[in-house]
């Protein structure tokens, strides 16, 4: 189960009617944050072919589970949380739902907000995010762009919505999602292999490799937190913990070097941009 997000406010008192079509890892994650910040299941109805154990549970709190779609027209918000692939197939199924009062808020990785616009109503207020995996413990970041017929308080309350799964940033041109995708998408893939290659990078220095699984696992997890809840700079941090001629210095020059770690993420910044381009069409 999700932890809901650190410092995100209350959804106790939310009236609205919010739809999730998908409730895979994404959609469960922000479902369990919405529940955890107080939301009252009865406020959410959930379109999933495949309803989870947790799913069914809330069900049987209130919460309207694959509902006669006709009895859900005009919610305040339906949040689209299936994979892009199936995109063609949900979005125009979901633009009856669509009222002259409801958000659409998409979750799905490289569809933008032209496409969906042309499979909802004429006018449709539509919100395109960003999430990333650590939604799934609350810590997530997400980025999200609106059109033009995106209201403010529309916008406060998919802010609140999105709030419930880590920090929300929003941006005004839609063209940075292909690099926020870059960054903060794809990055904890990035993060996860700096403990794979930092652990078999300590076995070849001669440790158990299950100990130096350890030791990569908790100095990944360790610096991140410490990261997490220091106001400090990253570099900040780093030069906090480089003395003068010690081992850090000695290692920082291999990772800091021409060939080091620097040019080597932009040129994975740069190709996860190109095929989050490619793959938006
Ligand atoms: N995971 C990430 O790191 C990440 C990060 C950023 C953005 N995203 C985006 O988030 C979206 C969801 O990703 P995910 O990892 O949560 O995928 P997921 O676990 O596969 O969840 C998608 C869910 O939608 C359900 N679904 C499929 N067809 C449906 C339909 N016609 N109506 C209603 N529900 C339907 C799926 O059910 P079945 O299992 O039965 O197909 C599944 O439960 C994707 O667009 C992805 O690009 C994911």
């Amino acid at each position: 189960m999700a932890t809901s997000g650190g410092g995100a406010p209350s959804l106790h008192d939310l009236a609205a009617t919010i739809v999730l079509v998908g409730a895979g890892k994404m959609g469960s994650a922000m479902l369990d944050g919405w529940i955890g910040l107080g939301l009252d299941p009865a406020r959410v109805a959930v379109i999933e072919p495949q309803p989870s154990p947790e799913l069914m549970a809330l069900a049987a709190r209130g919460l309207r589970l694959n509902p006669d779609r006709h009895a859900l027209r005009d919610p305040a918000v339906i949040v689209i949380a299936v994979k892009p692939q199936v995109a063609a197939e949900v979005v125009p199924a979901a633009a009856p739902l669509v009222g002259p009062s409801s958000v659409v808020v998409s979750i799905m990785a490289g569809q933008r907000l032209a496409a969906l616009e042309r499979a909802l109503p004429g006018g449709t207020a539509a919100i395109r995010t960003m999430p990333n995996t650590p939604a799934a413990i609350g810590r997530g970041i997400t980025v999200a762009v609106a059109n033009a017929h995106v209201s403010a308080p529309q916008r406060e309350l998919a802010g609140r919505l999105l709030a419930a799964i880590g920090t929300v940033e929003w941006v005004a041109d839609e063209a940075l999602l292909d690099a926020v995708t870059a960054v903060s998408g794809s990055g904890p893939a990035y993060v996860f292999l700096l403990a794979e290659t930092l652990a078999r990078a300590g076995a070849a220095a001669g440790l158990p490799a299950d100990l130096a699984g350890r030791l990569a696992r908790a100095t990944v997890a360790g610096s991140g937190e410490l990261l997490h809840r220091s106001p400090l700079e990253a570099a900040t941090l780093r030069r906090n913990v480089t003395s003068p001629g010690g081992t850090t210095e000695a290692a920082l020059a291999v990772l800091m070097g021409k060939d080091g770690l620097g040019p080597v993420m932009q040129q994975a910044v740069a190709a996860a941009t190109r095929r989050s381009r490619e793959l938006a069409g």
